[in-house]
């Protein structure tokens, strides 16, 4: 039985492409240390450690793990995945962990709760899994995260549109289930000197129309004549806690 949501189904269950093309936005930070850069020191990593919807492992890349298990639902990303050295790769729901209760030490969940279509029971999964004293990660949006797209129609961007867990909203569910919650945000924008970034990020989630394309690419380019670059705002958290009960 899948968990998945159907938005997540069509955006990642055959392709790795629409996660890649989002992830090349990203690139234009305006925070010389990137995403990546600045969740490794940040990120808690203990002992036997499970990454939840992994996607293409960007993470491990930055910062290599022994006992490391990663676990997506998407074939495409677990083919992808099993070219992190070392980990232990299963296709699997985060709301069905194949796995004995205790087995890990942390449980990371990074930007991918806001697709599933219950985040609650996919927390409790997770404490399932954790050893007493085990740790939790969750990345996560704000509901004002990258608005500057809104204009252009991308449609399933902001956690308004997918099952609503944000910034706003994960501190309080992970404190029904876990402790000693923390909360870090991310500092930094985007700003894209090219509009052919953005458009690619725009077409990943629904392609655009022609129409649409043309009247999209209108606007960023004046606004890239006019200031150098098309400036977009993130708003991206780090959630972290413990499990004690
Ligand atoms: C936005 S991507 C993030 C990937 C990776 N964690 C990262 O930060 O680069 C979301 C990932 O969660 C996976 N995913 C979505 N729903 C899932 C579910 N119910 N169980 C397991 N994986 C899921 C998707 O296939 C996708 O790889």
């Amino acid at each position: 039985m899948s968990f998945a949501s159907a938005h997540a189904r069509s955006q990642y269950g055959t392709t790795t492409a629409n996660l890649t093309a989002r992830m090349a936005l990203h690139s234009y930070g305006t925070n010389p240390e990137s995403w990546w850069e600045w969740l490794t020191p940040r990120l808690p990593r203990d002992g036997r450690v499970l990454e939840v919807g992994a996607g293409t492992g960007e993470v491990w890349q930055h910062v290599p793990h022994a006992e490391l298990t990663l676990i997506d639902f998407s074939a495409a990303m677990c083919t992808r995945l099993r070219q992190v050295p070392g980990a232990r790769v299963l296709r699997a729901d985060a709301s069905a962990l194949p796995f004995a209760a205790g087995a890990f030490d942390t449980v990371i969940a990074n930007h991918m709760l806001y697709h599933v279509d219950d985040p609650g029971l996919a927390l409790r999964e997770f404490a399932r899994v954790l050893a007493p004293g085990g740790r939790i990660a969750v990345a996560v949006n704000g509901h004002d995260h990258m608005a500057d797209l809104d204009e252009f129609g991308s449609r399933a961007r902001s956690p308004r549109r997918l099952n609503g867990f944000s910034a706003e909203t994960a501190p309080a569910a992970l404190a029904e289930v876990f402790d000693d919650v923390t909360v870090e945000r991310y500092p930094g924008d985007l700003s894209v000197p090219a509009k052919e970034p953005v458009l690619a990020y725009l077409d990943s989630w629904t392609p655009l129309t022609g129409p649409e394309r043309a009247a999209a690419a209108t606007k960023i380019q004046q606004r890239i004549d006019a200031d150098g670059a098309f400036p977009i705002r993130k708003h991206t958290v780090l959630v972290t806690a413990r499990l004690t009960r």
